[in-house]
């Protein structure tokens, strides 16, 4: 479904990524891993567009998207929940949903457009009104994730989608993540908790000042010292 080639991309004079290769398919979960600073978000803003792609192919559904617009590739059907969650804080989280579903080549939709996303996270519907900046850590992360799904796409991207959330949140949103993947959603998920990750996702790849260094299923990376070393401090 996503296939991800020899990715180079530069941050102005810098070259953050040098040479990034993945694939995910149809109905995968997988996982980007790295230290901070390797060029995960680098990665997923290129892949949504964000990001010029100096060297390398990028495709989706067999469809070249590197270099395309945010929006095309939106519409094309992948979507990004954010490094940081970039909400709109003095907005209601109502109207930080219904921005998920502009530039995705849908028409803007009424109130009724939400409810999937209220099912998902009831606790956003008692709190529709209110400012999303307002809203706890993992409140505004399920607002950023409900976003994401109004474009309803079929790849989700998602860039540490646990960072300041509580522990008993995270249990509820990797509890919804798994619900969206049953329905049928491919996920390339950004995680620095390797262990968390690595119960959510089937496989993941290995990234190291810009480029792919390993990939493997779970027990694989598990079994690899050299990523035991530097991810599990086993040293
Ligand atoms: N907008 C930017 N302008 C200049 N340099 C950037 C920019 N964004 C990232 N970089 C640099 O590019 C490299 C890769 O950064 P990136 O944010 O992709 O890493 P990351 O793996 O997501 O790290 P983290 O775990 O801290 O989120 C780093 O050296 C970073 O300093
Ligand atoms: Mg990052």
């Amino acid at each position: 479904m996503l296939d991800v080639r020899g990715l180079a991309v530069d941050h102005g004079r810098l070259r953050a990524l040098w040479d990034v290769s993945l694939e995910v398919g149809a109905g995968e979960r997988v996982g980007l891993l790295g230290a901070n600073g390797a060029g995960k978000s680098t990665t997923m803003g290129a892949i949504i567009g964000l990001y010029r792609c100096a060297e390398g192919t990028i495709t989706f559904d067999g469809v070249p998207i590197a270099n395309a617009s945010t929006a095309r590739t939106v519409a094309r059907g992948v979507a990004l929940v954010p490094e940081g969650r970039r909400l709109f804080p003095a907005m209601t989280v109502a109207e930080n949903l219904l921005l998920g579903s502009y530039g995705a080549g849908r028409d803007a939709q009424g109130g009724a457009a939400l409810d999937p996303v209220y099912a998902l996270f009831p606790v956003l519907a008692d709190k529709a009104r209110q400012a999303a900046g307002e809203l706890s850590g993992g409140q505004q992360q399920m607002v950023a994730i409900g976003r994401a799904l109004m474009s309803r796409p079929r790849l989700l991207l998602l860039d540490e989608p646990f960072i300041g959330v509580a522990p008993r949140l995270v249990d509820e949103i990797l509890d919804a993540l798994a619900r969206i993947a049953d329905d049928g959603v491919t996920m390339l998920l950004v995680e620095q908790n390797v262990h968390r990750a690595l119960e959510f996702v089937a496989r993941a790849y290995v990234i190291e000042n810009g480029r792919t260094v390993l990939e493997g299923n779970r027990a694989a990376l598990l079994g690899d010292e050299g990523f035991s070393r530097k991810f599990l401090g086993l040293e």
